[in-house]
């Protein structure tokens, strides 16, 4: 079967099982700023799971998803990645694991065929019901169910000890046995035994519990099945070839890995010998075009950094092979070619996904240009003083300051005769290692819960003031019953014409007051469907019932209004001026000023910029008149609204 075949034949079948079929998420989840990327299939059912959307209770997808944990080992293994695609099913307190059960069981033996005594399973030591349901129901051998501990089988691994909170459970996972000649030889190798005989197809998760600090594991009133089957793995197992990198997946990405190579070498590429090389180069290529599509640009920050790491990765394995130019983003096209079927945007982009490559390849190769000079500089200077080793603190620089990777130092230094502070070298990376783990918002958690669910409506289109009622306070996230004179804390009124900020534009300011009460508003924010007010009580008391009148500053909107529409004109201008495949990442709209980050290869002209700015000021200069009209997606989309992929809009 075609990487395409089991793709569709998974969605028609949990189709046929009455599950809604859901499209692939963004690989940078939409409105979650906890997570680096869409890591598993039930990345984007968070709200599901936690019984807050009921839209639908079975669903399936084919979900992208990126992860870096594994990087050391791609390349190396026929089945690591960091990009690839899980198939998963989901139940939001429906069916639970009998159902989960006997559907893999039925997918994997009558859909596909595979031969049931080649399958093993694994269950959670302390989950008998599981277990029960494989010897009893499913009637699979006694001695192909192996129990394993909280690393293997329960998700996410360790959460009971090391967290983090939110929905988690015990799992099941299936394995297919490539058979004794596989493996590490030895008589007792079972599923848990890392030698590459028992590959891991399908983890079944049996959502039941909420862990809280302290890991207090609570049962979950509602109990939900989360599945993730690795497309790779199953490709590689349908197609009979053990090595993910064998599929049809990845055989087109390495036929043009090795006839661009060997156009640029001009002459042969040892397969072989480097195979290693190739696959990783074949692995990154597919994030870093999947994720720059998603709208991330290589950077030094968060999701830029990572995708800048694998184009710099993939740099260092090409020079392994001898090429010392830029020839990753010549690969895009083959990507693009092998995934159209379920990601035709990637072929309508591969173009600018290339420039966006090149563009960040040709950067790296002047960085090891530069870092080569400062390094031989620093050789010599060495050698005067008749010193040996590069110390620790500067191998550190040139790896920090000018992005100069180590292993090169290392190779360079050696050359030359000298050895490095290696000790020196990683205590520093440490140190910096865990300053900017402190400093980034991206922890692993999988839950963020938001502290306020109330449904706010917002009245700020139409109103600067209204009269509302306090339904709720917090101080510190505990919520309180009032806040006294001289306190702030947030406050959630039931009707808001303060605009609270979700992303882009600022939250509005003002006050609330009664004939007792004058308290400040000094900046709105949302939260799921609720608007928080961060609140100072100046006068008075604010009591959660109390009605009070709201009131925005109204100049201050007005001024931030203005600079918002400039957004806009600014966008549509570079839209014009650039080229369509210009995408908003972000931006800030302030009283006194705007900030809009878009997705281009390259700094812009001076030209550009002042055609830009021309056309932007030529707009202003009309003056036209701005209406707010509400309308359901579709039509608004109909009407040349522009939405972005990736991006999550209610109906
Ligand atoms: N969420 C589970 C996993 O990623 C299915 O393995």
């Amino acid at each position: 079967m075609t990487h395409e075949q089991i793709r569709k034949e998974f969605l028609k079948f949990f189709k046929s099982k009455k599950h809604t079929i859901v499209a692939s998420d963004s690989l940078v989840p939409a409105g979650d700023p906890t997570v680096l990327f869409t890591s598993a299939g039930m990345n984007q059912f968070k709200e599901q799971f936690l019984g807050n959307i009921k839209e639908f209770s079975r669903a399936a997808s084919c979900q992208k998803c990126l992860r870096t944990d594994d990087l050391v080992n791609v390349g190396i293994t026929s089945y690591h990645h960091t990009f690839f695609e899980m198939l998963g099913n989901f139940s939001f307190g429906d069916y639970f694991k009998e159902e989960a059960i006997k559907w893999a069981w039925e997918f994997l033996s009558k859909n596909l065929k595979l031969k049931t005594q080649n399958l093993w399973v694994s269950v959670y030591e302390e989950d008998k019901q599981a277990y029960d349901i494989w010897k009893d129901k499913i009637k699979i051998s006694k001695c192909r169910i192996v129990k394993l501990g909280d690393k293997e089988n329960f998700w996410p691994s360790e959460a009971k000890k090391r967290g983090p909170n939110g929905p988690c459970g015990p799992c099941s996972e299936i394995f297919y046995d490539y058979g004794p000649d596989s493996g590490c030889g030895r008589p007792e190798c079972a599923p848990g035994c890392d030698c590459g005989r028992f590959v891991e197809v399908w983890n079944l998760v049996f959502t039941q519990f909420n862990r809280k600090d302290g890991g207090v594991l609570e049962p979950l009133s509602n109990k939900n099945i989360d599945t993730g089957m690795g497309l790779e793995r199953l490709c590689a197992v349908m197609q009979r070839v053990k090595n993910n990198f064998g599929t049809d997946l990845f055989k087109p990405v390495i036929e043009a890995i090795k006839r661009e190579i060997t156009n640029i070498i001009n002459k042969p590429l040892e397969f072989d010998k480097h195979k290693k090389d190739i696959h990783a180069i074949a692995d990154h290529v597919r994030a870093v075009s999947f994720a720059i599509c998603d709208g991330i640009v290589p950077s030094n920050e968060e999701r830029g950094y990572v995708i800048r790491n694998l184009i710099r990765k993939s740099a260092l394995h090409g020079r392994n092979l001898g090429v010392e130019k830029p020839f990753l983003y010549k690969l895009v096209s083959s990507v693009a070619n092998v995934m159209q079927g379920p990601y035709p945007e990637l072929k309508k982009r591969r173009e600018d996904i290339s420039q966006v490559i090149k563009a960040s390849e040709e950067k790296f190769i002047s960085t090891l240009k530069e870092g080569t000079r400062i390094l031989e500089d620093e050789i010599e200077r060495l050698k005067e003083e008749k010193i040996f080793k590069i110390p620790g603190k500067f191998v550190f620089k040139l790896f920090d300051t000018h992005g100069f990777p180590f292993d090169l130092t290392k190779d360079l230094a050696k050359v030359c005769g000298f050895k490095i502070d290696e000790v020196g070298f990683k205590q520093l990376m440490a140190k910096q290692r865990e300053q900017s783990r402190r400093k980034s918002i991206m922890a692993s958690a999988i839950f963020k819960e938001p502290i306020a669910r109330e449904k706010v409506k917002f009245l700020g289109y139409e109103k600067l003031k209204t009269k509302a009622n306090v339904i709720k306070i917090f101080k510190d996230e505990d919520e309180v019953k009032q806040l006294e004179r001289g306190e702030t804390g947030d406050v959630i009124l039931d009707k808001s014409p303060f605009y609270g900020e979700s992303g882009g534009q600022l939250g509005d300011t003002g006050i609330l007051s009664s004939k007792k009460l004058l308290a400040m508003v000094l900046d709105a924010k949302r939260e799921a469907d609720a608007i928080l007010l961060k609140t100072k009580v100046e006068k008075g008391k604010l009591k959660q019932a109390d009605l009070v009148v709201a009131q925005v500053d109204g100049e201050r909107r007005s001024a931030i209004a203005k600079n918002h529409t400039a957004t806009h004109l600014l966008q549509g201008a570079l839209r014009k001026v650039l080229g369509e495949h210009v995408q908003q990442q972000g931006s800030l709209v302030a009283p006194d000023r705007l900030r809009f980050d878009f997705t281009h290869f390259k700094a812009l002209s001076q030209y550009e910029l002042d055609r830009v700015e021309q056309l932007v000021n030529e707009k202003i200069r009309q003056a036209d008149s701005i209406h707010c009209n509400v309308m359901d997606f579709d039509n608004a989309k109909e009407k040349g609204a522009l939405a972005f992929f990736g991006d999550k809009y209610d109906k």
